[in-house]
């Protein structure tokens, strides 16, 4: 099955690693070979990693497109208006897409997803909210049963970064944003992490999914970080207070409330003691009551994670004769009295 993977950066690397790292067990679970064809960059004369034997590093979108071998697109590259008409030109071929990229989805999504309807394509976004974490697939599917009320979170890895590392080591904003940005948590211009448009973009979507109602992400009141220094932190400490920046939605007799914010929380608050680049978000439904998604929302490996698993998803559902998953085996079971709790 040939894959074509639209960037190479920070999560196109992860993508290529995790693909080769976990090679076995994905063959087992589609039943497929899965090759990276084609590269996208923007630079084809940059010095690139190995895992990618064979494939063809272009800088020429149209080669792509026009290439009908290929099944599956993969986009971590970023951009709004041209990436959204590159994947719909996909997409009107049939072919599957896996996109991370929130800032394109928050605006775009109801069209590629016709698009997709349209020509029985797939369109997979697990990475381009809270990275590693699963909670597009947990709204959209394992809590489907629920009327859902309320999507709250911090849903940016940077942002979190920043605010971690002033309250936790005393750093100053400067200092902790150039870490984020070394580590790959930042956007490339991280204007849109610090000033809360990252988050915004993300409650965006979790809100869609949760409430099943189209969101104008220009209806959403968003205020961000850029503007907190080391005395706002030491001072709400003194408070017993940590200062956290939130996506907060909530759906109540056909009305939305919805807004990105800095929030001051009690200390001893669940949300409070998530820090560095995690992310966590809480979902209330009316069946399953309060369920909290906790992990790394940003990262080359981490955000992989969910994008790799949306490849193996529509490769799986791709084939009409692929089962239900059962084991194999029996796990060989040792002694767990050693294991940390
Ligand atoms: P990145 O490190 O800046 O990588 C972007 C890649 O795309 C680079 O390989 C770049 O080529 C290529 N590219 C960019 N614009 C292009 C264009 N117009 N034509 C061809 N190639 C182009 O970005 P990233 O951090 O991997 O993020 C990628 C996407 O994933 C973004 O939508 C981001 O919001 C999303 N995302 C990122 C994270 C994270 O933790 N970083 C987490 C979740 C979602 P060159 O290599 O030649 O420069
Ligand atoms: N820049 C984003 C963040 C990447 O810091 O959360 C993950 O979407």
């Amino acid at each position: 099955m040939k894959i074509a993977l639209l960037g190479l950066g920070t999560v196109g690397t992860g993508v290529v690693d995790v693909l080769g790292s976990n090679r076995e067990k994905i063959a087992g679970l589609t039943g497929e070979s899965l090759t990276i064809s084609h590269v996208l960059v923007n630079d084809i004369n940059k010095k690139r990693g190995s895992g990618l034997d064979g494939a063809v590093i272009t800088d020429d979108i149209e080669k792509i497109i026009e290439d009908d071998t290929i099944d599956i697109v993969i986009e971590v590259m970023g951009g709004i208006e041209r990436t959204k008409n590159i994947l719909k030109a996909f997409l009107e071929k049939g072919v599957h897409v896996i996109s991370a990229n929130k800032d394109m989805l928050a605006e775009h999504i109801d069209e590629l997803v016709e698009t997709a309807n349209e020509n029985n394509a797939q369109l997979l976004y697990e990475a381009s909210v809270a990275g590693g974490i699963p909670v597009i697939h947990g709204i959209e599917h394992s809590l489907n049963s629920n009327q859902i009320t309320k999507v709250m979170g911090i849903l940016n890895g940077t942002t979190n970064y920043i605010l971690s590392k002033m309250t936790i080591d005393g750093w100053d904003y400067n200092r902790a944003l150039d870490d984020a940005k070394e580590k790959g948590y930042a956007e490339a211009d991280p204007t849109n992490d610090v000033e809360g448009i990252d988050a915004q973009r993300k409650i965006v979507l979790l809100s869609r999914l949760a409430y099943g109602r189209t969101v104008d992400i220009g209806t959403v009141p968003v205020s961000g970080i850029s503007g907190v220094d080391i005395t706002d932190i030491e001072n709400a400490a003194r408070e017993n207070l940590t200062l956290k920046l939130l996506g907060k939605s909530e759906y109540r007799d056909g009305a939305l409330s919805i807004s990105v914010e800095p929030v001051l929380l009690p200390s001893d608050h669940q949300l409070a003691g998530v820090n560095y680049e995690k992310n966590a978000v809480f979902v209330n439904g009316n069946a399953v009551g309060e369920a909290m998604f906790y992990g790394p929302g940003a990262g080359s490996l981490e955000t992989a994670s969910a994008v790799v698993s949306d490849l193996i998803n529509a490769v799986r559902s791709k084939d009409s004769r692929h089962k239900n998953f059962a084991p194999d085996a029996p796990a060989a079971v040792e002694n767990g009295s050693g294991m940390n709790e």
